[in-house]
């Protein structure tokens, strides 16, 4: 029997049906509730409200719990390769052998740009950060990439999505390379897909670059667990942009904006400025502990701490505390943020405050220390993050369009002045 729940407002009973997920989460369907009550529901920030039906990624904030179409996260940072995770996020199932070989044979393939966007390189200061240049130049491909051949709307959308993932790690070492006045470096299709972006993100044409392995490794890791995240802020992003059939390049450029935010993906990068402060001021964390306990007069955050979703440890957090360790120790790389991290997170833990409130470190606390250790700098940070957050990206973007789902377009409530007579100018 479908389940449904029964409302009484202005004295009149009312029933919704309610509805429960594959894992068991429930949800009253209000799909008839304007119709039916004349009400609209408010919930800023859309802290209870579920935008969509998802079969892409899971996750349970109370148990700290993150899958991918069904495999544990921490199955596929030990086991799997990126590109492995961007199938199984976008077609829905791990790729066979076949599979894979043409899925990496035809992004190894695709990874060149276009030559005129590199003058759209030329029109940006050479220190604009990479997230601007990102987004502009993702939104420029459907300038460059919009009129492709292809049989089916089906076929064409395969392409502009082996095009995004080929593209992206190009484009993201473009804009580093130039903010340091460094030739910009072209793909090699010899190359995998990270060592190919290690390659173009670090060689220079006056010594070889050797790729480590263990760096490749980290950042596979680091990669897949960005991977996707279900209706975040910016995956959000790109299904409402998407949702009104704009073009996938469109949608994702704008997905890539939302994610700059430093309540958002910018906020790895916001983390090691903060510890970078903390450890300039002396490494009092209980000191930062303080002012982020007073936030209301200090105006200060613990950035990489809290989550709107986890009221636990963010599961790809520990993978990556773990990481860290492990990274820097094997590059013999010692960097005292790390501890002061450690020491941040241990007298966090133990404060009321941070307990109270359920705050824990997410995914951006310890990520940029292992950025950093690898070489990357720290207003790349946010770009790796959106490399990695891609594949997410374009699943539930393909998903929405799959599904058919209507134009995204909220309700309000009104607060503003009610009807009044014009004035003329003359009389104001
Ligand atoms: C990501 O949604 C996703 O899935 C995102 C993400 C993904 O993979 O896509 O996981 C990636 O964006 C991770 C989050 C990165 N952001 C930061 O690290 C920025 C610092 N964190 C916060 O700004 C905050 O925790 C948010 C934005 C992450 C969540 O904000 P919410 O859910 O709106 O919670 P809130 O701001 O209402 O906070 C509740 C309380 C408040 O105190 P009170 O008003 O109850 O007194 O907790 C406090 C907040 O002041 N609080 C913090 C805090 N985060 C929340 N206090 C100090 N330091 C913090 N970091």
């Amino acid at each position: 029997m479908a389940n449904s729940a029964e409302l009484t407002v202005d004295g009149k009973s009312y029933s919704f049906p309610t509805l429960e997920g594959t894992e068991h989460e429930k949800a009253f369907d209000i799909s008839s509730l304007r119709d039916q009550t004349g009400y609209v529901t408010l919930d800023r920030g859309y802290k209870n409200t579920g935008a969509t039906k998802s079969a892409i990624t899971f996750l349970d904030g109370e148990e700290g719990i993150l899958q991918y179409r069904g495999y544990a996260i921490e199955d596929l940072a030990a086991k799997a390769s990126f590109l492995e995770v961007a199938y199984l996020l976008i077609y829905g199932e791990l790729p066979t052998k076949e599979q894979y070989a043409v899925f990496e044979t035809a992004i190894r393939r695709h990874t060149l740009v276009n030559e005129d966007m590199r003058k759209i390189f030329d029109g940006f200061p050479v220190k604009a950060h990479p997230m601007g240049v990102l987004s502009s130049l993702v939104s420029a491909m459907s300038a460059f990439y919009s009129d492709i051949e292809g049989s089916s709307e089906e076929d064409k959308t395969d392409l502009h999505i082996i095009r995004l993932l080929a593209k992206l790690p190009t484009i993201a070492t473009w804009s580093y390379k130039r903010s340091l006045g460094h030739p910009m470096n072209y793909p090699k299709n010899q190359l995998d897909y990270i060592p190919n972006f290690l390659n173009m993100m670090f060689s220079l044409p006056v010594e070889d670059y050797k790729i480590d392995p263990v760096v490749v490794e980290a950042l596979n890791v680091l990669l897949i667990l960005h991977a996707d995240h279900e209706q975040n802020c910016s995956t959000s992003t790109v299904r409402l942009v998407g949702s009104s059939q704009a073009n996938i390049y469109s949608s994702i450029s704008a997905g890539i904006s939302a994610l700059w935010g430093p309540l958002h993906g910018g906020a790895n990068q916001e983390v090691i400025e903060m510890l970078e402060a903390i450890r300039a001021d002396g490494g009092d964390v209980s000191k930062y502990v303080d002012m982020a306990k007073n936030a209301k007069t200090t105006g200060f955050r613990l950035f990489g701490f809290g989550h709107r979703v986890y009221k636990n440890f963010d599961p790809r957090a520990k993978i990556i505390k773990k990481a860290a360790d492990d990274v820097l120790s094997k590059l013999g790389v010692n960097d005292p943020v790390l501890e002061i991290a450690k020491g941040l997170e241990e007298a966090a833990l133990h404060d009321d405050y941070f307990i109270s409130r359920k705050l824990y470190p997410n995914v951006d606390f310890y990520s940029g220390i292992i950025y950093r250790a690898l070489g990357i700098p720290t207003n790349m940070f946010t770009v790796m993050f959106a490399i990695g957050r891609l594949p997410g990206w374009i699943a539930q973007w393909k998903e929405m369009r799959e599904q058919k789902e209507p134009i995204g377009r909220p309700r309000q409530i009104y607060t503003g002045a009610t009807l009044r007579e014009f004035t003329p100018l003359s009389k104001r």
